[in-house]
């Protein structure tokens, strides 16, 4: 998925197909002819389905527990299901057309893959189901009712920041840098963004001779890595120090999220270089540990708390019938649709804010003052 740009026109045509042209009868309600905005809402105590995808960073590991507990807290019947890490578009395809077939009244969907969801969505809202699409968006279908994540965008904006602010402060020299760039998994929508988000900040300082990609990939297919997995950022960082690094000193690596960055610095490491400034996200307690010791520069707060609390508030205002409450009508653009968004604003965390960025995240508090 790209931030697509598109007319005024065309936002405002599609916004509104978005809003009134896909659903007439929905959640449950009697009566003919009622809108999204119109719905009759459905039971206080339905259940409702949340499908996360495999569990490569820890907060989709928290995230099934805060949807159990903030769900059942509200009155409903949470259906959690995680997809295994082996053949987890499959599983996440059946796991989701159990939830419409068992009767869900709201299906929240973190994508293993948001491009192969069309089918299950699909048979969802024919069943009178909402989607929700958490943290990555669906792709090419008109049935996803809304998206919630945090600003993506701006995450990669963020990165692409504190790469160039670390590079000042840590690399030791004047400009020009010597930075290498990664990007998350292809089959996740919210990789391309990230990277874009970056790309906006370093490409005009690749431009300007600031920063030097010395293995000259710069695309975002050269940079991907195929399912999030540590081991095959791991093994790029090392044929990238082994082909373009034997007598270069590398200065700043991005890294989209805390996962791929230990398993980079661990590469750089094992090369017997000095471990260069290297980007994150997530506050994975690992990576909020080695940020404390100096070692990794940076991470993103994204406090999964705060998202799932948002994804259960939309379950509430559908159960009720209300309007849902979106604060983005045109930036996600999945191919068929703009879909309506709330998003959250990331905060960006190095060793010199995270006692302040942590302040309401009580464990990752601790960690960071045990440092004090
Ligand atoms: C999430 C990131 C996460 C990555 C790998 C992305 O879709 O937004 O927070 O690091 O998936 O799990």
């Amino acid at each position: 998925m790209k931030k697509i740009i598109v007319t005024a026109t065309a936002i405002v045509a599609m916004s509104a197909i978005a809003l009134t042209g896909c659903s007439s009868e929905r959640g449950g309600g009697s009566g003919s002819g009622s809108t999204k905005d119109e719905a009759k809402g459905f039971a206080a105590d339905a259940t409702i389905g949340v499908a996360l995808p495999d569990k490569t960073s820890e907060n989709w590991v928290l995230a099934g527990q805060l949807f159990t507990d903030g769900l059942t807290e509200a009155g409903f019947k949470p259906d959690v299901q995680y997809a295994p890490a082996s053949n987890t578009v499959a599983e996440q395809q059946n796991q989701i057309q159990a939830m419409v077939t068992g009767g869900a009244k709201v299906i929240i969907i973190g994508a293993k893959d948001g491009k192969q969801l069309s089918t299950q969505v699909e048979a969802a809202r024919e069943a009178g189901a909402y989607v929700i699409a958490y943290d990555r968006l669906i792709e090419n279908t008109k049935a996803v009712d809304y998206y919630v994540a945090f600003d993506n965008f701006k995450v990669g904006e963020l990165q692409g920041q504190a790469l160039l602010d670390g590079l000042a402060a840590r690399a030791g020299h004047e400009a020009p840098y010597n930075v290498e760039l990664f990007s998350g998994s292809p089959d996740d929508a919210n990789s391309a963004v990230f990277f874009n988000g970056a790309m906006k900040v370093l490409q005009p300082k690749i431009d300007d001779g600031t920063l030097k990609v010395v293995s000259g990939q710069t695309d975002i297919a050269q940079t991907a890595t195929d399912g999030w997995k540590a081991e095959n950022a791991q093994r790029r960082m090392d044929s990238i120090l082994t082909a373009s690094y034997t007598s270069a000193t590398i200065d700043g690596v991005l890294s989209p999220n805390d996962t791929l960055a230990r398993a980079i610095i661990t590469s750089v490491q094992q090369a017997g270089k000095p471990v260069p400034v290297v980007t994150g996200q997530d506050s994975e307690v690992e990576s909020v540990k080695s940020i404390m010791e100096g070692v990794q520069y940076s991470t993103i707060n994204k406090d999964t708390t705060l998202l799932v609390q948002q994804a259960i508030k939309m379950v509430g205002e559908l159960q009720k019938g209300d309007k849902v409450d979106v604060n983005d009508t045109d930036q996600y653009d999945n191919g068929e649709k703009v879909v309506p968004a709330y998003l959250l604003p990331p905060v960006i965390v190095t060793k010199e804010n995270a006692a302040d960025a942590y302040k309401n995240v009580p464990s990752l508090e601790k960690i960071v003052t045990s440092y004090e």
